[in-house]
């Protein structure tokens, strides 16, 4: 478990350094949206029912929502209700709001954890849960809470790095250290036993790319130490070791860098 107290300024600079430019995250919609269609149709054979998946008017629970560029990014792709649950008040500050439809808020920022979401049994028709599985201490309470939030058959989208595939992350590649802080995360078997424990079933897990920056000139330019829990942990002298690489690399080379997408429901 990793831990970074964000206040105004680290905030601040995680949605700078840290949000994915919206043009590079073409691959990361395509992804969700064919993963929500199987589960989906895996429903309809489990249990003759078929899940909504992201369609207007549906809750997604986003949860360690960060500074929110998920919450609108999945608001805008899809017109879902977004519950953007996070715990930090000052990322919470930064959650972008959207107009309401049907009565209800586009884009709402609750305070609240994963093992405890401030929302009602059964509400929700997905969970997001961004680059969050390494902040939160207790994840089989969290699988719970998800199970109690969550309708029958709805999915939960997980993007992250896990132990053992994480080499064509942008931050490893420039960053090879920073692989022993990856590898004391859950690895894929882990969470799903998590998850199974709690009533879910692994249906699917993809490497997807992103593109981070318009360039790796803009990503070098962009990264801050402080906004990521896996530069933090480097000792100085890795960190501008890394650097440096990065500085040598071509800078108009694209910035692509992968991370799984891991659905349960
Ligand atoms: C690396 S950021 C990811 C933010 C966002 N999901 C994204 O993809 O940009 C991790 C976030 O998890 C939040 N967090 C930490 N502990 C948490 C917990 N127990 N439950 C939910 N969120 C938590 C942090 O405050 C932080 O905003």
């Amino acid at each position: 478990m990793t831990g970074i107290s964000y206040d105004r300024a680290t905030a601040e600079q995680y949605r700078l350094a840290r949000e994915v430019p919206r043009a590079g995250l073409a691959a990361w919609r395509a992804a969700i949206e064919a993963a929500v269609e199987a589960t989906a149709e895996a429903a309809v054979e489990a249990t003759a029912e078929r899940t909504p998946g992201l369609t207007p008017g549906t809750t997604v629970l986003d949860v360690g929502a960060g500074t929110g560029g998920f919450a609108a990014a999945l608001h805008d792709w899809f017109g879902v209700h977004v519950v953007a649950v996070e715990p930090a008040e000052a990322m919470r500050a930064l959650i972008p709001r959207a107009p309401a439809t049907d009565g209800r808020p586009g884009i709402e920022a609750l305070a609240g954890r994963a093992d405890a979401l401030p929302v009602p049994d059964g509400g929700a028709d997905a969970a997001w849960l961004g680059s969050v599985l390494h902040h939160i201490p207790d994840l089989p309470a969290a699988a719970r809470e998800l199970r109690r939030a969550l309708k029958p058959g709805a999915p939960v989208l997980i993007r992250n790095l896990f132990p053992g595939r994480a080499d064509r992350d942008l931050r490893v590649r420039f960053f090879p250290e920073t692989v022993a802080e990856i590898d004391g995360y859950r690895t894929v078997d882990g969470v799903c036993a998590d998850f199974a424990a709690a009533g879910f079933v692994r249906r699917r897990l993809v490497a997807v790319p992103q593109e981070s920056a318009p360039s790796l000139g803009h990503y070098a330019r962009l990264l801050r130490r402080d906004t990521d829990s896996k530069l933090r942990a480097l000792s100085d002298e890795d960190f501008e070791r890394g650097m440096a690489r990065l500085r040598a690399a071509d800078p108009a080379a694209p910035a692509t860098s992968w991370m799984d997408l891991l659905v349960l429901a």
